[in-house]
């Protein structure tokens, strides 16, 4: 594997693959890497010939009081598990490389980005799309995978992929969780030990609605408030949000009638924790615990 940090590199590295005849797959994280972001990369080794991965922690996508600073950095560790992986390319740019001085040119997706995260996190998707795309010009690959854990960057980054015409597959790869449920993220490891075994009420108010949706429920107020009651009954647990919308719009809905995703976010303790569930199609609804 090689660790390169310059977009130059990258371009050279690529280039040479695309000559031998490779397709290329991209992973873009930023770092503190888990057995989430293992998987992406496992099924980026098994579509594609050429597997870039990249580490940037992107200052444009943290509101100024969000954990930017404190965002654990772990690139010596972080390389040894892509090189585990099969990894060909690590690129870990520092933020002159990605951002140079007067660079003033930003993605905004519409629609999407206006609910949700992009209420409690204003700004977050302007940097998380900006980003993107650039990693995206930079590696050109065939194909990006993301995880489903982060329901709503999935879906605008492929709405930007869409109106944008980048000529790129998004793969789409299922949550990866603990044991108990707790899908991986990289702020788990902020949790102290009894909030760690709090934040195990995203995944039961998941299940909840999963079994609620099971035996016939179809009002989808009914379903929040299943998950409002799963959720207020831990005392650790504050509730940012938690709603049965649209699985593409992202929209509310009265009755679940179509494709609907149920998408949570909640504070436990000081740690905001993202989760989500697709009702209306088993194929893509995974509860992947390990054995
Ligand atoms: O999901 C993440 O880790 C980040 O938002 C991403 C997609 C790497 C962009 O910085």
């Amino acid at each position: 594997m090689r660790l390169v940090h310059t977009i130059a590199q990258v371009r050279e590295a690529v280039a040479d693959a695309r000559r031998l005849g490779s397709t290329i797959g991209l992973v873009p994280t930023m770092g503190a890497l888990h057995e989430g972001h293992l998987s992406l990369m496992r099924q980026s080794r098994r579509q594609c010939g050429f597997v870039a991965v990249s580490i940037f922690i992107n200052p444009t996508q943290f509101a100024p009081s969000e954990d930017f600073a404190s965002y654990p950095r772990t690139l010596d560790d972080d390389a040894q598990k892509c090189e585990q992986e099969g990894v060909d390319l690590l690129f870990a740019p520092n933020a002159l490389e990605m951002y140079p001085q007067g660079f003033d040119s930003w993605i905004e997706v519409g629609g999407l980005t206006s609910l949700l995260e992009g209420v409690s996190r204003p700004g977050h998707f302007r940097g998380v799309g900006t980003v993107c795309l650039k990693l995206f010009n930079i590696s050109q690959p065939d194909r990006a995978y993301f995880g489903q854990k982060d329901y709503q960057q999935l879906q605008v980054i492929k709405k930007m992929v869409s109106d944008l015409n980048a000529p790129i597959e998004i793969v789409t790869v299922e949550t990866q969780r603990e044991h108990d449920g707790l899908a991986l993220s990289s702020r788990n490891r902020y949790l102290s030990k009894v909030e760690r075994q709090a934040a195990t009420v995203l995944y039961q108010a998941l299940q909840a609605a999963q079994a609620e949706y099971a035996s016939g429920q179809r009002d989808s107020s009914a379903l929040e408030q299943v998950i409002h009651s799963v959720i207020t009954a831990q005392p650790l647990a504050e509730i940012d949000y938690a709603v049965v919308v649209d699985a593409d719009t992202l929209l509310p809905v009265d009755t679940i009638d179509r494709r609907v995703v149920v998408l949570l976010a909640v504070r436990v303790g000081l740690t905001r924790l993202i989760d989500n569930i697709i009702l209306n199609n088993d194929a893509t609804n995974n509860w992947i615990i390990p054995d």
